[in-house]
């Protein structure tokens, strides 16, 4: 049972391995269903209570987060997902804000809409020379490393669970803060990473810092983002996640904010790559 869109190359592998029940109108389906395969979709306790035939959950994606995974475990459901298929997307996706906001990008192009020449107004800044934070330095969060340092940006990094890397200098968490310019965050939601960018982690970034977060949501207190953004101690963040989604919040009644709706993933090819990954693990958990 397919509870979100899911790409059509890879629904077609899926119905010649199985008799697959694409996006049920009623829980009927789920309650017998085998295999349960969803995006952000949350399966929680009482879904996974009502899906007595349930035997493996299918994350066609990365994070794990909308899945009760403790009560997977209770009932011996096992959990898979696509790790490595979103990296690409998702951190050039990082890059493309990055640069957007550096260089005014959006603010450049509504007011050319508002038939507007603000051309000193966009006074920007390059990317060489300044440096990267990059907290998480997992599967995307290298890969953001690599690609910012072909942009000769200087990167630093923190992850607790990395000892060394060719692609950043690892530092602390507190170091991180300090001293970067620009700060994008790639880390899963545990009970560890909630609201680590927090007032008090806010307090010690640079002033004029900039913030992205393409990870999760409730990783960023997102009222202590708002009252920075409105000092402009943040001088101007990215978001592609939020605490609660869909948003519709007040983040979005700020200038010096760009939002994007959780599309880190959504191009054709990781959509793509995701359903081949897939498939792959179904077969390995099956076959
Ligand atoms: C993921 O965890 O794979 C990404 O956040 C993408 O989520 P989505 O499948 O809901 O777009």
């Amino acid at each position: 049972v397919v509870l979100d869109p899911l790409d059509e190359v890879c629904l077609n592998k899926l119905k010649d391995m199985a008799n697959v029940v694409y996006k049920p109108q009623d829980s009927q389906a789920i309650e017998k269903a085998d295999v349960l395969i969803v995006r952000s979709t949350k399966v929680g306790e009482d879904t996974i209570g009502r899906a007595k035939n349930l035997k493996v959950i299918a994350r066609a994606g990365v994070g794990t987060d909308n899945i009760d995974l403790k009560a997977c475990e209770k009932k011996k459901i096992k959990v898979i997902n696509t790790p490595d298929a979103p990296t690409t997307s998702v951190a050039e996706l990082t890059l493309g804000l990055i640069i957007c906001m550096l260089r005014k990008i959006i603010i450049a192009h509504n007011s050319m809409k508002d038939k507007l020449w603000k051309k000193n107004e966009l006074l920007g800044n390059e990317l060489a020379e300044k440096t990267l934070g990059v907290i998480g330095l997992g599967r995307i969060g290298t890969a953001v490393a690599r690609l910012a340092k072909s942009f000769n940006m200087n990167v630093i990094a923190y992850d607790p669970n990395i000892k060394n890397s060719e692609h950043a200098n690892l530092v602390t968490f507190d170091n991180l803060l300090k001293n970067s310019d620009i700060i994008t965050i790639h880390v899963p939601l545990t009970i560890e990473t909630e609201k680590m960018i927090d007032g008090d982690a806010i307090k010690k970034m640079k002033d004029g810092v900039f913030l992205l977060n393409l990870s999760r949501g409730k990783v960023v207190d997102e009222d202590a983002l708002y009252q920075a953004l409105k000092t402009k101690k943040i001088a101007m963040a990215a978001l592609d996640v939020y605490e609660k989604e869909p948003y519709n919040g007040k983040l979005t009644d700020l200038d010096n904010v760009i939002l994007t709706p959780h599309i880190g993933s959504n191009t054709v090819e990781a959509q793509r790559r995701i359903g081949e990954e897939l498939v792959e693990r179904l077969k390995e958990v099956f076959i």
